[in-house]
């Protein structure tokens, strides 16, 4: 209602050329053809990974890295997955939706795999001690995942020093079977180090896989397989969507819809401020791999929508206002799942109902967190705040692989749709240089 009568009819060519552009890379790339420069980097490999992984379930990458990741499982009771960025956010999303929210705090009688922590994602002396002292007090038998697809990002790569460091003095000659690398191929300092040291596992992240486009490859897969996450449903979820993707029409189409909704908002009603909202505390991490996900591939020549995260209920006690009275530059998306993924309390009855809930007696958490979503979409429609859904049938690997292979998806036609290169990340050189420069001046 908001919007210009036919204004989503008008864009369907502009979104069937986009997806065309999008599919053309993909045959570019399987094809080693010529990148055209305007294009660079062209890393449309993420979009055929998913089935291509699948299809070496029994022999090959795939059965390869369900192997080693047992193994490693077997040998440790902790280990630190070492990476930044694209590297690291991946990880983080599948671990919160799909794992044990207490993995860390059960004993490993009621645990499923090591304990899992995290290094490398940012630059913090005490934080990064506080660990290092940690695992080396905590007796038991530790290991790292340490993840850089070019293998020399400083703040991976001095975690990596650190961490083995402590392993190898820990473990001695064992250390060299708790380390497993994923990285570029050659060129990759990670690499060279790995092969000098003798890792027996080393996983390439492919050629024409970019970081934050990672999740589905070696990067997000050994740390998911690792905590015993299920990979194999995860790359199905995405194979299946990227099929969807390939060749519904629009209305029919989970990337293209969402893509046109958003296109339509920000386009016609200045609309560039992207809400996701989430339901529940699981899919937080994957709001916030979506962030960076959006924000370093459209987030050039001075375009691009800016990404927020929130999560509900707790985020409508602090931001929740801005959202209803605020500025109105906001799309809100609704991400939530359409039943309880989990154990479902209910409001117990109480004799004394000191706190009034007994008119609620019965209703599940899952009943309360509807209804609060169903206001707050209520409230926003009263006051002509757009909202859109993304409704997961239940949080499980299959229909997260679906989510995050439809968001890469999506970010990658909107790119092409709005004329942004959406692979690479020019930006975020300069700090690297400055860095750089700066800590060999001193
Ligand atoms: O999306 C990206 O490419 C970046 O966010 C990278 O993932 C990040 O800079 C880490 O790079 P690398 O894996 O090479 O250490």
């Amino acid at each position: 209602e908001l919007l210009p009568a036919n204004a989503a009819e008008a864009l369907r060519p502009d979104l069937l050329k986009a997806r065309e552009e999008t599919l053309a890379d993909v045959a570019l790339f399987d094809a080693g053809g010529e990148v055209p420069s305007d294009k660079e980097p062209l890393d449309a490999g993420y979009i055929d990974l998913p089935a291509k992984l699948l299809a070496t379930k029994d022999s090959g990458e795939l059965a390869d890295l369900l192997a080693a990741t047992e193994r490693f499982r077997e040998e440790v009771d902790a280990f630190v997955s070492l990476g930044i960025g694209g590297s690291y956010m991946g990880l983080r999303a599948l671990q919160e939706a799909l794992g044990d929210p207490l993995h860390n705090e059960k004993p490993a009688s009621h645990r499923d795999g090591p304990k899992l922590y995290y290094g490398g994602q940012n630059v913090d002396p005490g934080v990064t001690a506080g660990l290092l002292e940690h695992l080396e007090n905590s007796g038991v038998d530790w290991g790292i995942v340490v993840i850089s697809k070019s293998g020399g990002t400083l703040e991976t790569a001095l975690a990596f020093r650190l961490f083995r460091e402590a392993l190898e003095e820990a473990a001695g000659d064992d250390a060299a079977k708790r380390v497993i690398p994923v990285t570029g191929g050659a060129g990759s300092k990670l690499r060279a180090l790995a092969e000098e040291k003798g890792y027996a596992d080393i996983f390439p992240v492919p050629d024409g896989v970019g970081g934050r486009f990672s999740v589905l490859s070696a990067v997000g897969l050994v740390p998911a397989a690792a905590l015993g996450l299920d990979v194999v449903a995860l790359l199905q979820g995405a194979a299946d969507m990227t099929e969807r993707f390939k060749t519904a029409d629009p209305g029919d189409n989970p990337v293209l819809d969402y893509v046109s909704t958003c296109h339509l908002f920000e386009k016609h009603l200045s609309m560039d401020v992207r809400i996701l909202s989430t339901w529940g505390d699981r899919l937080e991490a994957v709001g916030l791999w979506y962030d960076q996900l959006l924000a370093e591939s459209l987030g050039k020549k001075e375009r691009g929508a800016l990404p927020l995260t929130v999560v509900n209920t707790r985020d409508l006690h602090s931001r929740g206002q801005q959202h209803q009275e605020g500025k109105r530059d906001k799309l809100i998306h609704n991400l939530y799942a359409d039943s309880p993924s989990g154990p479902n309390p209910e409001v117990p009855s109480s004799e004394a109902n000191q706190d009034e809930l007994n008119k609620y007696a019965g209703k599940s958490m899952f009943d309360v967190l509807t209804a609060a979503r169903q206001g707050t979409d209520q409230a926003y429609a009263e006051d002509r705040r757009p909202t859109a859904d993304i409704i997961l049938p239940t949080i499980d690997a299959y229909a997260i692989g679906q989510l995050l292979q439809m968001l890469m998806l999506a970010t990658t036609v909107e790119g092409r749709l709005i004329g942004i290169n959406p692979y690479g990340q020019p930006g975020v050189e300069a700090y690297k240089r400055n860095m750089n420069a700066i800590l060999s001046a001193s």
